[in-house]
């Protein structure tokens, strides 16, 4: 019935999904260094390290991150600031269960620099968004979004952390909702089977 979460860096959203109450199976991360580490580790957390460097190939390095995952049998895996690209083989392992948390309103802005973008495009409304991997990068049934107003004078720290802040409170929504089997795959998009749960929220903070 728990999580696996796997991170690269600072680790806001494995810090949000642990202080949500989740059940966390193991924090899993491709950088010895990675803030997020240390944070598990203080929660007293399983953690794992799996360094890309040490593997000569993508491939190479997914069979032994998935290794590392399936030793704490984890119902979902939670991809939470992993930079790294995986597999299709990868992703097909854990289909169904495999959820990521990009910081725009996908379908647009997909891949790196997101706010950045977002600015330059003069987008009145940017967000994050949780959802299902699949083989193509940030795409994917969404399960939630969260929308904040890009503000005149915004510059990317500023929408950066306006995101931030709602991706904190859509992810622990999104994975209590997958433990709760409350995800309903329909033609390609995500319901949630329950009632007035709202998949998309709005904030104008
Ligand atoms: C978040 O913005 C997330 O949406 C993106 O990478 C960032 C990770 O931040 N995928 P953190 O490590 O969770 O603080």
């Amino acid at each position: 019935m728990s999580v696996a979460i796997l991170i690269s860096g600072r680790g806001s959203n494995l810090r949000a999904l642990v202080e949500a109450g989740l059940p966390i199976a193991a924090v899993i991360s491709n950088q010895a260094s990675a803030a997020g580490l240390a944070y598990a580790r203080a929660r007293q957390l399983s953690t794992a390290v799996v360094a890309h460097t040490a593997y000569p190939s993508r491939d190479a390095f997914d069979d032994a991150l998935a290794a590392e995952i399936d030793r704490f049998r984890p119902r979902l895996v939670a991809l939470a600031g992993f930079m790294r690209i995986l597999t299709p083989a990868f992703v097909r392992r854990y289909e169904g269960r495999l959820l990521n948390i990009h910081p725009s309103l996908l379908p647009a802005f997909p891949g790196l620099h997101t706010h950045a973008r977002a600015l330059g495009a003069g987008v009145k409304v940017h967000g994050a968004t949780v959802h299902f991997v699949t083989p193509e990068l940030d795409h994917g049934p969404i399960v939630i979004q969260a929308a904040v107003p890009v503000r005149p004078g915004d510059d990317e720290d500023a929408l950066a952390a306006r995101v931030l802040a709602q991706e904190h409170r859509i992810y622990p929504q999104a994975v209590r909702w997958f433990l709760d089997d409350r995800l309903v795959h329909e033609a390609g998009r995500v319901r949630v089977a329950e009632p007035g749960a709202r998949q998309l929220l709005f904030a104008d903070a």
